[in-house]
């Protein structure tokens, strides 16, 4: 079973469609682990980010993800990283196919609704980063 973390973004926030976006997850058979509000900070943003943290957008892309609080969840399945990965679309809304996240609720690169995990290595990270062993249910 493979692990992977979604967040839902304040622009995801701001819209409303905490609800329907996780009902998109449930219905592709993925399942809930954990999920918490979590407010970001630039020490974790500036881990979370560390391969961004030399572009242009770093500092726009941080006081984003800082300007609400975000929905933080890990969902458990079979293939569930690429699952979530093809049910969010690509970082582009504009690039995202219909029926997807990003390209049903996305605007553009900065404002793309969800982040979710990019491989097994990046999940289990960002799982450590967000939750403790025993919130893992
Ligand atoms: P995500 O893939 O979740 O993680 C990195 C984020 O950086 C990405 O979503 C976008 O929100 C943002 N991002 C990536 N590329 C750009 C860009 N060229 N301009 C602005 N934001 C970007």
């Amino acid at each position: 079973m493979e692990q992977t973390v979604v967040l839902i973004k304040p622009d995801g926030m701001e819209k409303h469609v905490v609800g329907q976006i996780i009902d998109r997850f449930e219905r592709a058979g993925l399942v809930i682990k954990n999920l918490k509000l979590v407010q970001l900070t630039q020490e974790i943003l500036d881990v979370w980010y560390a391969h961004h943290k030399d572009k242009p957008f770093f500092p726009e892309l941080s006081a984003q993800m800082m300007s609400t609080s975000v929905v933080a969840m890990v969902l458990e399945g079979d293939g569930a990283i690429q699952k979530v990965f093809d049910i969010c679309g690509p970082t582009d809304p504009q690039e995202a196919v219909a029926g997807t996240i990003r390209k049903d609720y996305g605007v553009d690169k900065p404002h793309n609704v969800v982040h979710r995990s990019d491989s097994v290595e990046a999940a289990q990270k960002e799982i450590g980063w967000i939750f403790k062993p025993e919130e893992l249910y």
